[in-house]
Formats: C-alpha cells, structure tokens, sequence
C-alpha cells in the first residue's frame, strides 16, 4: 500500500488518515453500535433537519460507504472517527463530492456527546480539508448549519471558513423554522490560513 503526505497528514491509497489523536477510516458495519449512539441522539437531531435511523438503515448505510472507491463522486463519502487511545469510534466527518468537474464539496461533522468539547472536531475537520483540496485536488468546500448550532458555527470559523450567506427560516426542525447560515472556503484561503496557524 503506497503512501503520500497531504497537508502533514499520511494518506494511503485507500484514503485512510492520521492526525495526532485520530485515525479517520473508511466505515465499517460493525461501527453501527457506535454510529447509530451519536446519529440518532436528540441533541445531535435538534439541530438537523434529518430524521432518526434504523437500524436496518444504518447498517445498509454503513455497508455502502465501507465499499466506496477512493474516486467516489456524486455522493456522501463519511469518514469514521477513531480515537487512537482507545481505538473507540467517536463520530465522523464527512463530505459529498460533487460531479469531478464542478471540483467543489460541502463538509460536515457529528460527535458523540462525549466526545465533545476537547477537540477532536476541529482536529479531524483539519484533515479532511487537507484531504479534499490535497487528494481529491477540490477547489471550494462549502458547509451549511442552523443559526442557533454554535458549535459548528465555531468549528466552521476555527477551520478559517467565511460566512457567505444566511438564507432566513430555510430549514424546519420539529416544527421550527431555523436560519442557515453558509460557509466557504477556497483552496487558496486554505493555503493561507495553514500558514497563519504555522
Ligand atoms: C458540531 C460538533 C461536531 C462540534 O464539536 P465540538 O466538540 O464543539 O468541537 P471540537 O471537538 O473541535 O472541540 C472544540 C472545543 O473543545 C475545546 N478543547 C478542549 N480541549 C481541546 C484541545 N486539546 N484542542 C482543541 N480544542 C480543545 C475548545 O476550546 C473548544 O471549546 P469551545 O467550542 O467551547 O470554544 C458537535 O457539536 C456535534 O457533533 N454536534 C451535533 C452534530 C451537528 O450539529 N453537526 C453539524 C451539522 S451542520
């Protein structure tokens, strides 16, 4: 299995990276335990306009991202989270590609509750940016979330993103009309802020 260096991370072939504190790995089904603990919590729901799912879903779910190919566009490529002290699958990041052409991609995250609030987010959102500018060569990331979702309003910021637009009571949750903010980055601004954070 080669290997080349994206952004200081270590990528293999089969797009398997390493941070500090993280493996970030292709899924596998038997994360669905750990996957459906953080998918379906009402605190990670209240924010997202998705539904609970089952666990049939999940697992078919799983089962197809852990066969996606390294070129998969058009779709949702979820990397699992692993902590490296515990081996213990703690959330994912992950980003839909669009066609090969449009070179552009929206981003997004989800921990588990406990995991929260030390980190692991931004260090794992870092990788995957380095990995869809470095790998998948893309030229702008975008990522969308309700107003009132603060943590990912920060992690957006930490990743150096900028706030282009809010489309007013676009997104219903439980009933409730939230704003979206949208978030962009260039290739170039990623460049830019790597140097600045050294
Ligand atoms: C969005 C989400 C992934 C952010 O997680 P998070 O834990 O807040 O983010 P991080 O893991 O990067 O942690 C950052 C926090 O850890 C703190 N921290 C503690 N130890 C740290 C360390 N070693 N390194 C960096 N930060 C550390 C930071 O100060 C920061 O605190 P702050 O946000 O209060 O300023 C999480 O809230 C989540 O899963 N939400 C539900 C799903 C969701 O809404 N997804 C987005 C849909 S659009």
């Amino acid at each position: 299995m080669s290997t080349a260096t994206i952004g200081g991370i270590v990528a293999t072939t089969i797009t398997i990276m390493h941070t500090e504190r993280l493996h970030l790995r292709r899924p596998r089904v038997d994360d669905l335990e750990a996957f459906l603990a953080y998918r379906n919590d009402p605190a990670n729901l209240r924010l997202q306009p998705i539904e609970p799912m089952s666990q049939a879903d999940a697992s078919q779910f799983l089962l197809a991202q852990a066969g996606l190919d390294k070129h998969a566009d058009n779709c949702w490529i979820m990397f699992a989270i692993e902590r490296l002290r515990d081996s213990r699958m703690i959330g994912e990041v992950g980003i839909y590609v669009e066609s090969a052409a449009k070179r552009a991609g929206d981003i997004g995250w989800s921990l588990h509750r406990d995991a929260c609030a030390q980190g692991y987010a931004i260090e794992a959102a870092r990788a995957l940016v380095d990995y869809a500018f470095g790998e998948r060569q893309l030229l702008r990331l975008t990522a969308s979330m309700s107003a009132q979702n603060e943590a990912c309003i920060r992690l957006c910021e930490r990743l150096g993103m900028r706030r282009e637009a809010t489309a007013s009571k676009a997104q219903c949750v439980d009933g409730d009309w939230h704003d979206v903010h949208q978030y962009g980055l260039s290739r170039s601004e990623w460049a830019g802020h790597r140097e600045l954070e050294g």
